[in-house]
């Protein structure tokens, strides 16, 4: 068994080890890294529980391999607050509208909404609706998630 070196930054902090080719970046994060905020749900890329931002993308870490991440910065969902009181702002709109239940798919959610919310131009309502389509919540019925879709488009204005 052939071992690849990798290192990368993991919210803000250098990771390095060693892992096989074929490790996927969500095996990594969640056994090695410490990382268990992404989740494993579908683990072939259909319901974004997996969802991790790469160098500013939101990208699903259980289609990506390890090695595919040296270099590069990985942030999860970990790296949003070191404080429950001090939530981010997208953590705080999910609260406050009720868009969680059991919380499994959450973190995919809201690592796709952050991504979005710091590009530019920030996308309206239809296009947050249109990259969430690539998640699955068993819970909420979705009406919540889209209540934070509406507030953050009402700030984009
Ligand atoms: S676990 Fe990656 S998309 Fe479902
Ligand atoms: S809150 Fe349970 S799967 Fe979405």
């Amino acid at each position: 068994m052939s071992l690849h070196f990798i290192e990368f930054e993991l919210n803000g902090r250098t990771v390095e080890g060693t892992c096989e080719a074929r490790r996927t970046l969500l095996d990594y994060l969640r056994s090695d890294a410490g990382c268990t905020g992404p989740h494993a749900g579908c683990e072939h890329g259909v319901c974004g529980a997996c969802t991790v931002i790469v160098d500013g993308k939101a990208v699903r870490s259980c289609l990506m391999l390890a090695v595919q991440a040296n270099g590069k910065a990985v942030e999860t969902v970990e790296g949003l607050t070191d404080n429950e009181q001090n939530l981010h702002p997208i953590q705080k709109m999910f609260r406050e509208e009720f868009a969680l239940q059991c919380g499994f798919c959450t973190p995919g959610f809201l690592m796709t909404l952050v991504a979005l919310d710091r590009t530019e131009p920030r996308p309206n309502a239809a296009e947050m609706r249109a990259a969430l389509s690539g998640h699955l919540c068993r819970c909420t019925g979705y009406q919540g998630i889209l209540r934070v879709v509406d507030r953050l488009a009402e700030e984009t204005r």
